[in-house]
């Protein structure tokens, strides 16, 4: 896709601005750790990070979001977010990766955001979930999620130099990933099964300082769009293909002109170079510290990222905490602004 000139110059890094709002919603979010309300966690994350959006010099349209408008009051797909100035984005939230591990204090939860030019981001409409397979650098072209298991980890491990005994495999702890599991376990490799939070499992497959080298299984579908613009940038791989629940799901797709059967490539999932992420942690995981509070500071790590120069920045912030109650107290105005 041609890039328009408003994105061309200024060489301008949107992440470095969006990762305000992942700070924001991480901030909103660790307030409820451990409180086993994770709606609670979730609605706070939102309220800040939407709170915090005006300030982003963007006019940008949320294509993955919370929602519908009916159901969700903020972050809805559709809804108009930063100051309305140019670049034109699309853009994708998910202001807490990890709502049950945030509401029971579990490691890895993270809140998220990514930005690309318009009209460049895979919309996945009615389905839900979709097949998985991202690796990092190493394993960028390697691996087919058309293969069987054993062929992928066999290749991957060829790749990366290492043995396949050694190699770690991601995947989100579910009765429907039964068959892959033993899969991995019969050609030996090694599992981490995690609750929640495939987001982070797949970045932490281009971060070699995580341990983990490959992430298998069904995850969400939007899940999948964010993710795609972080590994475009760390020079990840990923490939998916739409897993409807049902018959009903998949006429429906259908309907709506998805293939479910394509295999969905990262250029799929966003058709430009010209993308952002930035991500916050909430709980301390593989990929990211939590939210630390202090006497009168709040400390914050985040990852940054930009698609076009492949910059990955780790971001260390110290926030006042009055700034965190000023923020509290503007994302109160604003749903009360809706009335809500
Ligand atoms: P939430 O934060 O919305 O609970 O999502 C967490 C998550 O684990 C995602 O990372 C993952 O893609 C999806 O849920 C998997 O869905 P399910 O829990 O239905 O298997």
């Amino acid at each position: 896709m041609a890039m328009s000139s408003e994105w061309v110059s200024p060489e301008r890094d949107l992440a470095l601005e969006l990762v305000r709002t992942t700070e924001a919603a991480a901030m909103a979010a660790a307030r409820w750790m451990g409180r086993g309300d994770k709606h609670g966690a979730d609605q706070s994350a939102v309220d800040a990070m939407r709170a915090t959006m005006d300030g982003v010099q963007m006019d940008g349209t949320v294509i993955i979001g919370e929602g519908e408008k009916d159901e969700a009051p903020m972050l809805y797909n559709g809804e108009r977010i930063g100051n309305g100035q140019p670049p034109h984005a699309d853009i994708a939230v998910d202001p807490v990766d990890g709502t049950t591990l945030t509401a029971t204090g579990q490691a890895g939860a993270i809140a998220v955001i990514a930005a690309a030019e318009r009209g460049t981001m895979f919309n996945p409409g009615p389905v839900v979930y979709m097949e998985k397979i991202a690796v990092g650098p190493e394993g960028a072209g390697i691996v087919d999620i058309r293969l069987p298991v054993e062929k992928n980890l066999r290749a991957l491990s060829k790749a990366m130099g290492k043995h396949v005994t050694d190699l770690n495999c991601i995947i989100l702890n579910r009765p429907r990933h039964a068959g892959i599991i033993e899969e991995i376990r019969a050609v030996g490799s090694r599992i981490s099964l995690i609750q929640d939070g495939d987001v982070a499992g797949a970045i932490a497959t281009a971060r070699p300082e995580s341990g983990v080298d490959i992430l298998l299984g069904v995850g969400g579908t939007p899940e999948g769009v964010i993710t795609a613009a972080a590994l475009k940038a760390m020079g990840g791989d990923m490939q998916g293909r739409l897993w409807p629940r049902d018959d009903a799901e998949r006429e429906l797709a259908e309907e709506q002109g998805y293939d479910v059967e394509k295999i969905i490539g990262l250029d799929d999932l966003i058709s430009t170079n010209n993308c952002f992420f930035a991500a916050t942690g909430i709980t301390s995981g593989a990929l990211l510290r939590g939210v630390n509070f202090g006497h009168d500071v709040v400390t914050t790590q985040s990852l940054v990222m930009r698609g076009r120069s492949g910059t990955v920045r780790l971001v260390e912030a110290v926030h006042r905490r009055s700034k965190l109650e000023d923020l509290e107290a503007r994302a109160r105005k604003l749903r009360k602004s809706r009335g809500l």
